[in-house]
Parts: C-alpha cells; sequence; structure tokens
C-alpha cells in the first residue's frame, strides 16, 4: 500500500510547508542536459527572420547560426536538430534537394562541425516534406506514398547527413523498415559510431500545424499523413512501433507530439529500458506562448509543462523553449 497512515497523524501539508522543504524532496528536476533545441534554417545570408506562427522562434541563414548555437553551448545544451525552410524552386515530386551536398541542413552541419566541434551533438531529420512540393515525407504515386521506394532515398539522406558530419540521425517518416534500412547503410559506409534516434511512435497529429509553416510545407501539403503517421487514438501499437524500431538498429526512440501523449511516454519507458525522448512540438509551443503573451497563464507554465516529460518518464525533450530555458536555469 502506498499510504503509510492516517489523519491526524499523517498530514502530507507538513512536506509542502516552505520552499527549502519542497526542494529537499522534489521527485523531478529538470536542467540544460535534458533540452534538445531545434532551429530553423534558411536561404541567403545575414538574416534572423521571426516566424507568424511561433512567437520567439527564428529562421536563421547559415552565416547567422552562432547567434543561437553560442549561446546553446554556452549553456551546455547537448544537442541541436536541424530543419531547413527549403526555397520552392528547389521543390519536386521526388524531394531531390535532400540529395544535395549543398542544401542549407548539410552547409549547416559543415558550419557547426568545424566552428564547434564535438561542444554539441547534431541531429538531423529524416524526411522529405521539406524538399516534396507535395509536402509528403515519402514518394507520392497516385495519391498513395510509397514505402519502399521511399525508404531507398531516405537511407540515402541519412548517408549525406552521415558524410557531412550529422552525430545522430532522426528518421520522422514512419516508413515500414527504414530504420533498418538506414542502419545497414551506415555501416556499410563505416559510420557504425553514428546513431539512430527513431521517431518510433509519432502520430497524425494536428499540432504540427505551425512547424509545417515554419518550414514551408504547410501550403503544399496535400492531403494528410494518416496513411504513416499513427491514429492518436491507439497506445498498443506506439509498443509495436518501438519493439520493431529497437530490433531495427534504433539507438534512442522519440514519442511525438508531447503533451498530450506522456501515457504513451510512459508505457514505453516501462516496456523498454531504452533513452526515450519526447517532443514538444510548435501546436504546443505556439499554444502556450499565446496564453502567456495574452496573460491568461503565467511562464512558469513552461517548466511545468517539461517536468511533466520527466515524470512520465522521459530522458529528454526536444522544445522551442530550449534556448531559453536553458539561459534561466544556467543563470539560477
Ligand atoms: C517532418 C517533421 C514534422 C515535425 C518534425 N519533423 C512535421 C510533420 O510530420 O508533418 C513536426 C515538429 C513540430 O510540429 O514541432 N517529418
Amino acid at each position: 500500500m502506498i499510504i503509510t497512515g492516517k489523519y491526524p497523524n499523517l498530514r502530507l501539508r507538513r512536506n509542502r510547508k516552505s520552499d527549502w522543504i519542497r526542494r529537499l524532496v522534489q521527485e523531478n528536476t529538470l536542467s540544460c542536459n535534458d533540452l534538445i533545441l531545434p532551429l530553423f534554417l534558411i536561404d541567403g545570408k545575414n538574416k534572423k527572420e521571426s516566424i507568424k506562427s511561433m512567437a520567439g522562434v527564428y529562421r536563421y541563414t547559415v552565416d547567422k547560426l552562432p547567434l543561437i548555437l553560442d549561446k546553446a553551448v554556452k549553456h551546455k545544451i547537448p544537442m541541436i536538430a536541424l530543419f531547413p525552410y527549403t526555397n520552392k524552386k528547389f521543390k519536386n515530386s521526388l524531394g531531390s534537394e535532400a540529395l544535395n551536398e549543398n542544401n542549407l541542413v548539410c552547409r549547416s552541419i559543415r558550419l557547426i562541425k568545424k566552428k564547434y566541434k564535438d561542444k554539441i551533438g547534431i541531429m538531423c531529420d529524416v524526411a522529405l516534406d521539406p524538399y516534396t512540393d507535395h509536402g509528403h515525407d515519402g514518394l507520392l504515386q497516385n495519391k498513395e506514398i510509397l514505402n519502399d521506394e521511399s525508404i531507398e532515398i531516405l537511407a540515402k539522406q541519412a548517408l549525406l547527413q552521415a558524410e557531412m558530419g550529422c552525430d545522430v540521425i532522426a528518421p520522422s517518416d514512419m516508413m515500414d523498415g527504414r530504420i533498418l534500412k538506414i542502419r545497414k547503410t551506415l555501416d556499410k559506409n563505416n559510420f557504425k559510431k553514428v546513431q539512430i534516434l527513431s521517431y518510433a511512435a509519432k502520430y497524425a497529429s494536428s499540432f504540427y500545424g505551425p512547424f509545417r509553416d515554419a518550414v514551408g510545407s504547410k501550403k503544399a501539403l496535400k492531403g494528410d499523413k494518416k496513411t504513416y503517421q499513427m491514429d492518436y487514438s491507439n497506445n498498443e501499437e506506439a509498443l509495436r512501433e518501438v519493439a520493431l524500431d529497437i530490433k531495427e538498429g534504433a539507438d534512442m526512440v522519440m514519442v511525438k507530439p508531447g503533451m498530450p501523449y506522456l501515457d504513451v511516454i510512459r508505457i514505453v519507458k516501462n516496456n523498454f529500458k531504452i533513452p526515450v525522448i519526447a517532443y514538444q512540438v510548435s501546436g504546443e509551443y505556439s499554444l502556450i506562448m499565446n496564453g502567456i503573451n495574452k496573460g491568461l497563464i503565467n511562464k512558469e507554465a513552461i517548466y511545468e509543462t517539461l517536468i511533466s516529460f520527466k515524470r512520465a518518464g522521459a530522458n529528454a525533450i526536444v522544445t522551442y523553449f530550449a534556448d531559453k530555458v536553458a539561459e534561466k536555469l544556467s543563470s539560477n
């Protein structure tokens, strides 16, 4: 039994009576080591461009990345995640810009590795949606997203990222078999140390709206992603996805979105002894930010949400709050 006494001998409020005791009995904490910072990239020079649907988040040109990376490194954020806003003229039905070694992501990896070496990890999304004119993560044929043909290209995209110096390959496409295909391709090319963080339980969610705006795939997207991303009614299926990806070679797994899926984080953590990463996605970020900016909730709500991921069992959180929170945490 969890309760080992009763009122009036037992008064749980005693352990809440002041700040020092609350700190002493605190069960979960948040540190800079828990944070992964997503960054949006844009072509051009000398630009830091605001994103309408994501107050306080920016797109950076490659030369301006040090603006934010200096801070991330200073505050010991362990890893960043790169997402490109691809100019329409580079998009086509095959997403071939994904395989261009001078695309935004590749140029950014080279700059970051040159300037920061191993001071910060780089994680890259593997999916075609920033590069396809139809906005899907894989190849589209007769209204269908092809699986086996898509993973051929995704493996090439992953290999290119590894060649550029990416540390952690993060397939977010939800095609079947892509982790095995990517692991084999990496190993064959002697990238045995490059990790795979699989977006294993990724749901077809309405909370990705602002992200699609940030990478410019919103208007492009034809239809929805329900034939490859998961149905949000399911959690047993999440366990099957995770089990499969671990067998195929994933080093870490992601649950995404975050807050509406804390139960999924918990069951994955209980069932598999593997690092679990939560993604507090763009829609969650923007709702919270709007609430704060409108005075509906206060800023501490940010910590409340981030700690909820730790409570649920996540090892780390991808969050657009990472830079702001890390700055605050290191000044405490
Ligand atoms: C692309 C991808 C998406 C996100 C991360 N990688 C969008 C999508 O699947 O449509 C969403 C991130 C966010 O909303 O913050 N495969």
